[in-house]
């Protein structure tokens, strides 16, 4: 049966010129100046309502995912990154080094569930979401630690999905073990999977991970550092700004292995947009979900600071346009 062709929402007014507050006031500028438009779910929804057939540039939506990837029409992604809230259940309040400075733990109140039933309920929403918008031919990775990764898997194949590989993100650099009661907890891993068994003609680049990886077949290990240096954001005194920023390395391997340029990549758990960053770096177009505006304000700094792709047309910019 043939595919419908997907419907995409035209920007409803601003396009970014850089960092601005969300949401945008109702007003058009007629110059694409990084190449992506923030919208607010009414917006996107308000797009995908008129049923405009142009294909977005890419788009921050500030906003619940469970709420906005209903807007995006079915079998559209080519590719989706999701690095979820891990459900970390951190019982120790202060918890602190043996020189008694404070760990920079992840306690954010988006990493707050009730319990497994309640994680397993949101885990089950979004991948069933992330199922319906996943193109026929496209894959979905997913990240995490021991703490949500089983039950991600687990869920991901009760969805339909089908798991092709696990990979193991070994931190070269992980935070040490402090109390020594359990081991140095060193790597991440992340799952790749495809809509369905029966899913054909999946992007996966073998020959550019070959010559990545010195003219060897690459491995399901990956060691790279975790993000840090002048990659890491930090406000003036230092302190990060979003607890579980992930490295772009990591990501540029991911969208070299499984994506191709102009692909539409979504990453409906955005944080601090390395998704986007990377992908945008890499010619990929990409829609970024994040549901909280202080983080959302920190993408639109770091798409920002981008050097600008090829610009993309403004709807009044395009010869269809009335003057
Ligand atoms: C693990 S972090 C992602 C970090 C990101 N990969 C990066 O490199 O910065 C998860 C993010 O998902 C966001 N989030 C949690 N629940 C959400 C939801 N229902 N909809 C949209 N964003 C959500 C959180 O605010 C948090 O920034």
């Amino acid at each position: 049966m043939a595919v419908p062709a997907p419907r995409w929402p035209e920007p409803a007014h601003a396009i970014s010129e850089g960092p601005s507050p969300i949401p945008l006031p109702p007003r058009r500028v007629p110059v694409v100046r990084h190449g992506y438009v923030p919208l607010s779910p009414e917006d996107f929804n308000a797009g995908a309502a008129l049923g405009l057939s142009t294909p977005p540039p890419n788009v921050l939506i500030q906003g619940d995912c469970l709420e906005v990837l209903s807007f995006i029409p079915a079998n559209s992604i080519d590719l989706i990154f999701a690095d979820p809230p891990y459900n970390l259940q951190l019982r120790t309040a202060d918890l602190r080094r043996p020189n008694n400075s404070l760990v920079d733990g992840v306690d954010d109140q988006w990493d707050q569930f009730s319990g497994f039933e309640d994680y397993d309920r949101f885990t089950e929403r979004w991948l069933a979401e992330c199922r319906r918008v996943l193109s026929p031919s496209g894959s979905i990775w997913v990240i995490g630690t021991y703490h949500n990764i089983f039950r991600v898997g687990r869920l991901l194949q009760d969805a339909g999905y089908w798991i092709l590989n696990s990979v193991a993100w070994v931190k070269t650099n992980p935070m040490p073990h402090f109390r020594g009661v359990r081991f140095t907890n060193a790597h991440e891993t992340l799952i790749w999977a495809k809509k369905s068994e029966g899913a054909r003609k999946i992007t996966f680049n073998y020959r550019a991970l070959k010559e990545l990886n010195g003219g060897k077949q690459m491995r399901s290990d990956w060691y790279l550092s975790i993000c840090g240096g002048a990659e890491r954001l930090r406000d003036a005194t230092g302190r990060k700004l979003h607890s579980t920023q992930k490295p772009e390395a990591l990501l540029e391997r991911v969208l070299l292995a499984t994506s191709r340029p102009d692909d539409l990549v979504l990453d409906p758990f955005a944080g601090t947009g390395t998704t986007g960053a990377v992908a945008q770096r890499m010619g990929r177009r990409w829609i970024m979900v994040e549901r909280e505006p202080d983080y959302c304000r920190l993408i639109q700094d770091r798409i920002a600071r981008l050097s600008p792709p090829s610009p993309v047309p403004a709807p009044d910019e395009t010869p269809s346009s009335p003057a």
